[in-house]
C-alpha cells in the first residue's frame, strides 16, 4: 500500500496561474485543458469568462459565483501524472482568496503579456509565492503581437521580482515576424504557425539552434534570436533544481496561447520541473504526503451553486495519505466526526463524484456550516496545519439592519460569509454594533447583496471610523494571557473579537498604532493572523 500511495504522490501536480488581468490567464487555462485531453473543444472556459464579463454589474454575483464553484478547480491527466489546476480570483478585491489558494499548491505558473511586462497584481501574486518559496514558471504570452524585446523583460522580472530567470526557449522574431521558439535544452526551434486549431505533436520542428536552414528562412529576426542567446548563456546561470524548487529561479518560456503554441512546453515543464506534493507544516509535526493516514486542510469556502440550500462546499487540499468516500473525518476543531458521501472532485467544468484522492489532490466537501477555513481534517489525529493567511483588513463598515426583528438573521448570515472568508466580522467589546472588515471594497458590496438574496436581511452598510487592524498578542516570556488581559482591560473601547474570537485593535490612525506599541512594549501586534 505505502508504496502505490508514494506513486500516487509521485504522480500529483498541483499549481496555481498567476497574473495580471488580461495577461491571458484563461486563454493558457482553457489551452492546457485542451492539450492534456480534459475538453475536446477550445470555448467553454472562455465562454465562462466572457459571462464574467459582462456582468461587470456586480449585483449579478449569484450567477458569478455558481461558475466560478465549477471553475475553481480543474484535473487535468497528462503523461501519467494527474494536474490538478487551481484557478485564482482575478480581481484585486477579492486578492485574501487568492493568497488563501495560494497556500494550496505546489508551484505556480506566472503568465506575462510579454507587452506590459510585470504588472502591479502579478508583483503582489509573486510576493506571496515568495513569501512561501513557491517554485514558479513563467510563461511569457502574447509574442505573436509587437512586444516588448526579450532581453528587456527578462531583465525586468529579474528586477522587479528578484528571481533568476533561466530561459528555456528563446523567441525568434515577434508580432507578424514571429518565427517560433529555439528550445534551448533540446536544441531544435519549433516554427509558429498561427490559428487555433492545432493540438499536440503536429509543430514544425527544425533540428539544431545552428541550423544554416533558420539563418536562410528567418534571416534577420533569427540572428538577433541567435545573438541575444550569446548573451544569455554567458550572462544567465544554468537552471539549477534546488534554486527553482526554493523559489529564486525561474524557468521562463515565451509563446502565444490564444495560438496553441509554447503550450505544450509548459505542461511538459509542469510534469518534468514542478514539484510533487511535499511535506506540510502542522503545529504539532510535520506532515509527509505519503503517510498513510488521511489529513487535509480547507483553504477555501464557496456556497454553493444554489442559494436556495445554504450549502457550502469546503475545498480541502489532501496533505497525506488516500481519501476515500464513505470514510471517517475528524474535524480537529470542532472535534465533529463527518463522513462524507458525496465529495466532488471537479474535471474541467463538470462536477463528478469522487471516490479516492491522494495528497495534492482537492476535494469538496458540502456541508452546511460544519467546515470552517483552516480547519484540519484527519482520521483521529488532533493536528493543526499552519499557514492560511487572514489579512488585517484596511477598510472598515458598520453594519445594522432595517428591521430590527432580523437581528439574528443578520448575525447568521454574517457569521457564514465570515467563514467562508468573504468578509470579516468584528464584534466590539464595547457596544452593539457589527463591524466588517475587508481588503477590497467590492468585497462589501458582494455581502450587502448575499445577505438580501441569501439571508433575507436588508442590511444598511455605513462608513465606520476605523482604517487600521491589528491582532494582539502576547507571548508567554512577556508576560502572557496576564499581560494581554491587562491591556484588554485598558483599551477595550477599541478592541474588538474577530470571527475565532481573536482580539483585535481597531484605530482610527496608523499614528495611534506607534504610539500604542511604545505604551506597550509587551504585546505584539499582527497584520497577519495564521488560522489555528
Ligand atoms: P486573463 O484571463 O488573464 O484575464 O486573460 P484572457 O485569457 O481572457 O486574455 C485576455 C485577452 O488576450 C483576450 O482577448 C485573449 O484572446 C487575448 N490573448 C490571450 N493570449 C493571446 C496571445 O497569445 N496573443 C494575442 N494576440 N492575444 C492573446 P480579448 O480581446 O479580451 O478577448 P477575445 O475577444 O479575444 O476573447
Amino acid at each position: 500500500m505505502s508504496a502505490e500511495l508514494a506513486e500516487q504522490v509521485r504522480q500529483r501536480r498541483t499549481f496555481a496561474i498567476i497574473s495580471h488581468p488580461d495577461a491571458g490567464k484563461t486563454t493558457l487555462t482553457e489551452k492546457l485543458l485542451l492539450f492534456s485531453g480534459a475538453i475536446q473543444i477550445a470555448g467553454s472556459v472562455k465562454a465562462r469568462k466572457a459571462t464574467r464579463h459582462a456582468t461587470s454589474d456586480w449585483m449579478e454575483i449569484e450567477k458569478q459565483r455558481g461558475i466560478s464553484v465549477a471553475s475553481s478547480v480543474m484535473q487535468m491527466e497528462y503523461r501519467g501524472c494527474t494536474i490538478n489546476l487551481l484557478d485564482t480570483p482575478g480581481h484585486q478585491d477579492f486578492s485574501e482568496d487568492t493568497y488563501r489558494v495560494l497556500t494550496a499548491v505546489d508551484a505556480a505558473l506566472m503568465v506575462i503579456d510579454a507587452a506590459n511586462g510585470v504588472e502591479p497584481q502579478t508583483r503582489r501574486l509573486l510576493q506571496v509565492c515568495r513569501a512561501r518559496n513557491t517554485p514558479i514558471l513563467t510563461f511569457v504570452n502574447k509574442m505573436d503581437r509587437e512586444v516588448q524585446e526579450p532581453l528587456a523583460l527578462m531583465d525586468e522580472i529579474e528586477r522587479e521580482l528578484g528571481m533568476t530567470v533561466v530561459p528555456f526557449t528563446w523567441p525568434v522574431g515577434m508580432a507578424k515576424f514571429f518565427g517560433g521558439v529555439l528550445d534551448l535544452r533540446k536544441d531544435q526551434m519549433r516554427v509558429f504557425s498561427p490559428g487555433e486549431d492545432r493540438v499536440a505533436g503536429t509543430e514544425e520542428i527544425v533540428d539544431g539552434i545552428a541550423n544554416p536552414l533558420l539563418n536562410e528562412r528567418f534571416g534577420d529576426v533569427y540572428q538577433q534570436a541567435a545573438g541575444e542567446i550569446e548573451l544569455v548563456r554567458e550572462a544567465a546561470p544554468a537552471f539549477d533544481e534546488a534554486e527553482f524548487l526554493a523559489g529564486r529561479q525561474t524557468p521562463m518560456f515565451f509563446g502565444s496561447a490564444v495560438n496553441n503554441f509554447g503550450v505544450q512546453e509548459v505542461l511538459d515543464a509542469l510534469v518534468d520541473l514542478a514539484p510533487p506534493p511535499g511535506p506540510r507544516p502542522a503545529i504539532q509535526r510535520t506532515v509527509a504526503p505519503d503517510e498513510p493516514k488521511f489529513t487535509g486542510v480547507v483553504f477555501k469556502i464557496q456556497a454553493n451553486m444554489d442559494p436556495a440550500h445554504r450549502d457550502r462546499i469546503a475545498f480541502l487540499r489532501v496533505a497525506s495519505g488516500q481519501f476515500s468516500r464513505g470514510m471517517n473525518l475528524k474535524v480537529v476543531r470542532s472535534g465533529k466526526t463527518l463522513r462524507p458521501n458525496t465529495v466532488v472532485t471537479f474535471m474541467s467544468q463538470k462536477r463528478e463524484l469522487l471516490d479516492e484522492a491522494f495528497a495534492g489532490d482537492i476535494i469538496g466537501i458540502p456541508n452546511h456550516g460544519v467546515l470552517q477555513l483552516g480547519d484540519t481534517l484527519t482520521e483521529g489525529e488532533a493536528l493543526q496545519f499552519t499557514g492560511l493567511p487572514f489579512f488585517a483588513p484596511e477598510l472598515f463598515r458598520s453594519v445594522e439592519v432595517a428591521d430590527p426583528l432580523k437581528t439574528k438573521q443578520l448575525r447568521a448570515g454574517l457569521t457564514q460569509l465570515g467563514e467562508e472568508g468573504a468578509i470579516q466580522v468584528f464584534r466590539p467589546m464595547a457596544g452593539s454594533v457589527l463591524l466588517l472588515g475587508a481588503v477590497g471594497q467590492l468585497q462589501f458590496e458582494v455581502v450587502a447583496h448575499r445577505l438580501e438574496h441569501e439571508y433575507g436581511v436588508k442590511a444598511r452598510i455605513m462608513p465606520a471610523r476605523y482604517n487600521v487592524a491589528r491582532w494582539v498578542t502576547c507571548e508567554e516570556a512577556d508576560g502572557g494571557e496576564k499581560e494581554l488581559k491587562r491591556f484588554i482591560d485598558a483599551n477595550s473601547h477599541r478592541l474588538a473579537l474577530d470571527a475565532v474570537d481573536a482580539p483585535t485593535l481597531l484605530l482610527e490612525y496608523a499614528g495611534e498604532l506607534r504610539a500604542i506599541q511604545e505604551n506597550w512594549p509587551k504585546i505584539r501586534f499582527h497584520a497577519l493572523r495564521e488560522h489555528a
